[in-house]
């Protein structure tokens, strides 16, 4: 199938070649975000592979379908950013890759939890300028805490068995509880009032879109320790500034940002940064944002290709053994 990639990087193209030997699709590689102004591209492709900020809304599928695009394959296990009923509505289909490594991204959150409790980024800048002095680098055990994960599919899972090894307790909350899995399931508010670092691994929907706000940091202890590795929208990020500016959050990890569709993946190093929101989570000691690589290692990469040039094959070959999204109304 002729396909075109969008959001291409390096490794993107270093990956997908390899994995193509074994498919023969014809791949285009296009370092544009898909987007209205870049959809054109695309034109007489029948398949559309996309990332995370490519833009999917009713627009652009709009003129994918016109363009003779059948299949949208994104590259990613979310699929917040497509519009599923317009989707339905012009007849494309469209694949996702629901796993690739969910330790990849359960252990940059892990790696996240860690860095800021023991301040290895700012022990990292000290030590490099011959500055030894401890003060201002105490951390706390992490054994004997109670940590709380909410969401508990893959990711979540993986993150409960890394989280297991403290020797403290884990505590988790999903409106689909997993039976098989060793970890007590607790309220949502009880999680929130008895964790002392929470972490989230649940998708980005209406119900979840600002989980963490206002009234929810209200519920938490005070210098609590919050990761996000899932998707920016779930915390509502004024709210957030304004309890590390009171001392409510202790520590935040971020991987994701509500508004990264304008910053991550690119080198912006001899930019003025717009986003003052972004800048001012920059001036905290105790935050440490990473630019969307929870998924980010060589085990996740291949899989992300393999399973998205398997998606394809099987929908040119018709025989219906991708993993489809669909469109529930
Ligand atoms: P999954 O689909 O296996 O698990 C999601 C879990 O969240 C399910 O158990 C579901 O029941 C639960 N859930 C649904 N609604 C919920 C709610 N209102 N409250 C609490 N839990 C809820 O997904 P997986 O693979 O574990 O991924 C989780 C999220 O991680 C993805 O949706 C994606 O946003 C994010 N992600 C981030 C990456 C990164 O590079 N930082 C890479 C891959 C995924």
């Amino acid at each position: 199938m002729k396909l075109a990639i969008f959001s291409t990087k390096p490794y993107d193209r270093r990956f997908f070649s390899e994995v193509n030997t074994n498919h023969k699709h014809q791949l285009s590689f296009f370092e544009a975000r898909l987007s209205l102004e870049t959809v054109s591209l695309a034109e007489g492709f029948e398949g559309v592979c996309a990332f995370v900020n490519d833009s999917l809304g009713a627009e652009v599928l709009e003129h994918l379908a016109k363009g003779g695009t059948r299949l949208i394959a994104l590259r990613s296990a979310g699929f917040n950013h497509v519009d599923l009923e317009k989707a339905h509505a012009l007849g494309l289909t469209v694949v996702r890759v629901p796993a690739y490594s969910p330790h990849a991204v359960a252990e940059h959150a892990l790696a996240l939890m860690l860095a800021l409790n023991r301040k290895i980024h700012r022990a990292f800048n000290r030590v490099r300028e011959a500055n030894f002095a401890l003060d201002g680098l105490m951390g706390f055990d992490v054994h004997g805490k109670t940590i709380g994960v909410i969401g508990t599919g893959k990711i979540g899972q993986s993150f409960i068995q890394l989280a297991s090894g403290f020797g403290g307790k884990v505590i988790a909350y999903d409106p689909y509880p997993n039976d098989t899995l060793a970890v007590t399931y607790v309220s949502l508010e009880k999680l929130f009032q008895e964790s002392a670092i929470i972490s989230l691994h649940c998708p980005l929907t209406p119900e979840t879109h600002h989980l963490i706000n206002q009234a929810s940091l209200a519920q938490m202890q005070d210098g609590v320790m919050l990761i996000n590795t899932s998707r920016g929208a779930l915390v509502d990020t004024g709210a957030v500034i304004e309890a590390l500016k009171s001392g409510k959050i202790g520590h935040l990890g971020l991987d994701v940002y509500e508004e990264e569709g304008d910053l991550f993946f690119e080198d912006l190093s001899n930019k003025v940064i717009q986003d003052d929101v972004f800048t001012r989570l920059l001036t905290f000691p105790n935050v440490i944002i990473t630019g969307h690589q929870g998924f980010f290692t060589q085990e996740a990469l291949h899989n992300i290709a393999e399973t998205t040039l398997t998606n394809v094959t099987a929908f040119e070959g018709g025989t219906g053994e991708y993993f489809e999204v669909k469109y529930e109304a």
